[in-house]
């Protein structure tokens, strides 16, 4: 063998052993779940510690169907997207990850499973100091890192003379909104709608949704897991799992 086709043995080799597929999953027997948990109700940390929500209920229903068990690790969002897919850490991303076409040239996704929107959040009592899109000339929006929040905002509203906020943790943009350091948040409408829930009198969303986006399942480019994926959400829609986990998860309006 001379040394060009050693060499592209060996990345052969450390490629497929990194590669996520059906048979590697089942091989090793369990499915390692990348999530960013500061996202309820898809997921965060219970009260008793564990995470939980609805996209991991989803991802134990993909792991069931492989007849393998689910393991989970948290990963802040801005590594889990999409280095921690790409490099094999994980078999598969759900974290409320929105199908983008730049997304899909470097991962895989499955099909929406989830319909969503960037939307603005402000300070209880203030929506109507907030619209968009008339209002953002000079205000203050904050965008949590590497979201389609950040994007959209560097895309529409930048260019209207809005100054960006970015932050890594939402929580810290949330505590800004509260203080009135900037004038709105973005983020994901399910979340708001469950943040507006749990936090009575806090928070209000404002103005028109910046931009509507569906959330899917993330997965090595090419991997076969993502056809798995979709076979489990179909099955889930049919016979009515999936309708019982938007039951139990997603604060209906
Ligand atoms: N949907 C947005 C995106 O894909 C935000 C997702 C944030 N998810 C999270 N678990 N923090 O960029």
């Amino acid at each position: 063998m001379n040394r060009f086709a050693l060499l592209l043995s060996t990345l052969l080799i450390v490629s497929s052993t990194l590669a996520a597929s059906v048979a590697d999953v089942k091989k090793k027997g369990v499915l390692v779940l990348g999530t960013d948990p500061t996202f309820q109700p898809f997921e965060f940390k219970g009260s008793d510690g564990s995470i939980q929500g609805f996209d991991i209920d989803i991802a134990k229903a993909v792991a069931k169907d492989l007849g393998v068990k689910l393991q989970i690790q948290a990963v802040g969002f801005g590594a889990l997207m999409p280095q921690s897919v790409t490099s094999g850490r994980v078999d598969l991303a759900l974290s409320g990850i929105t199908i983008t076409p730049e997304r899909a040239r470097v991962v895989s996704f499955s099909s929406p499973y989830y319909r969503s929107a960037q939307v603005f959040i402000v300070k209880a009592g203030n929506p109507g100091k907030f619209a968009w899109p008339a209002d953002v000339r000079g205000k203050t929006i904050g965008v949590q890192a590497n979201t389609t929040g950040q994007f959209a905002a560097g895309d529409s509203l930048k260019p209207k003379g809005a100054v960006i906020k970015v932050y890594d943790d939402f929580a810290a943009g949330l505590a800004d909104v509260r203080a009135g350091r900037i004038a709105a948040l973005i983020g994901d409408a399910p979340t708001v709608t469950d943040l507006k829930k749990r936090l009575p009198g806090q928070f209000d969303q404002a103005g028109k949704e910046l931009v509507a986006e569906d959330y899917g399942a993330v997965f090595k480019k090419g991997s076969d897991l993502a056809a798995a994926a979709d076979k489990t959400l179909a099955r889930m829609k049919k016979d009515g799992e999936y309708q019982k986990l938007l039951d139990k998860w997603i604060v209906q309006k």
